[in-house]
């Protein structure tokens, strides 16, 4: 029997790659570069399977293109905002990603944005590699308690939920949260969580808050002036989900009139181009998307697009299935 044809469009994980090599007529790739929409419209027409990634953009112009060969796109990634989920259903093609794997490094690397923006963890270490640190003294870079503090949790899925783990038992921080639907009252019960009525409600009543909600058309600028001035002067804003939820414009006004006590970001929007503006304020930390960057958690990324595929060719719904 022939192998489906395999399309993976960037570097992935080696064992996963050997793993996909080994099952399907796979093509890797070279130079590890993101797909232009023309080179998608190619794909689509030889391949039965293509597995992008986050920085693909599958617009309405890659899918422009009448009776593809692809039937499958296996996304490595649990955020597909950057595919055209309509146009991809319009010819077909079932979507899927990559959810749970990377809950917990995501949620993670969001502790870490939090304490490093509270903690001035970037200008310490900047200072000491600029050789200008004079020594120890009670007023050197004071920053802010994390521990007992009120974080807010804009997003309560997985990624969401494992960040209330982490900061209400590893920290004793009290957790309110913002949800599009109601959450169960045992899931909030985990981690003694309140559920604000919306995000305005939310934000004057926390020290930090976290987004962890979908990016897209949906959520773009969720985060503006308006937003921004309803949070605590001295508050801190995380951001783990996507770039375009923030208004960036509006960040750097609110953090050069001191409006929020400071940001920290791991992804940007029109990334991997970052605002120049951005660059000029120390009161933010930032992170070039790192979110689910460990060995561990990439090669499972890698294998959980394995089962969808091995699903799908089997003939059955990929348990990843997002269309
Ligand atoms: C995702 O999975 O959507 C991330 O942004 C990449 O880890």
């Amino acid at each position: 029997m022939t192998k489906p044809k395999v399309l993976v469009t960037r570097r992935w994980p080696k064992a996963v790659e050997v793993q996909l090599s080994e099952k399907f007529d796979t093509v890797l790739s070279n130079n590890d570069k993101p797909l232009r929409p023309c080179e998608f419209r190619q794909a689509f027409k030889e391949f039965d399977a293509v597995l992008p990634t986050v920085t693909d953009k599958i617009g309405s112009d890659a899918m422009e293109l009448s009776r593809p060969r692809t039937r499958l796109l296996a996304n490595y990634g649990v955020g597909y905002t950057h595919i055209d989920i309509t146009s991809a259903s319009s010819h077909g093609m079932v979507v899927t990603n990559t959810p749970d794997v990377l809950s917990e490094c995501t949620a993670d690397l969001a502790m870490t944005l939090m304490l490093m923006a509270a903690r001035r963890a970037g200008e310490g270490e900047r200072e000491i590699r600029e050789g200008h640190w004079s020594g120890w003294r009670p007023t050197h870079l004071v920053g802010t308690k994390v521990s007992g503090k009120t974080l807010g949790i804009v997003g309560f899925g997985r990624i969401g939920q494992e960040m209330a783990r982490r900061a209400h038992h590893g920290f004793g921080m009290d957790i309110v949260v913002h949800n599009r639907s109601r959450v169960a009252s045992e899931i909030l019960a985990r981690y003694n969580a309140v559920q604000a009525d919306d995000l305005d409600d939310l934000l004057p009543r926390c020290d930090f808050v976290s987004l962890h909600c979908p990016g897209g058309a949906e959520n773009r600028h969720l985060i503006n002036s308006r937003r921004l001035d309803l949070m605590r002067p001295n508050a801190f804003l995380i951001n783990t989900a996507r770039g375009e939820v923030i208004n960036e414009h509006d960040l750097v006004q609110a953090l050069a009139f001191e409006t929020i006590g400071g940001a920290a970001l791991d992804v940007f929007d029109g990334e991997p181009q970052i605002a120049r503006n951005l660059l000029y304020s120390d009161r933010l930390v930032m992170l070039p998307h790192l979110g689910s960057a460990t060995a561990e958690t990439r090669e499972a990324m890698g294998f959980r697009v394995l089962s969808n595929l091995d699903a799908f060719f089997e003939g059955n719904t990929p348990p990843d299935r997002v269309n």
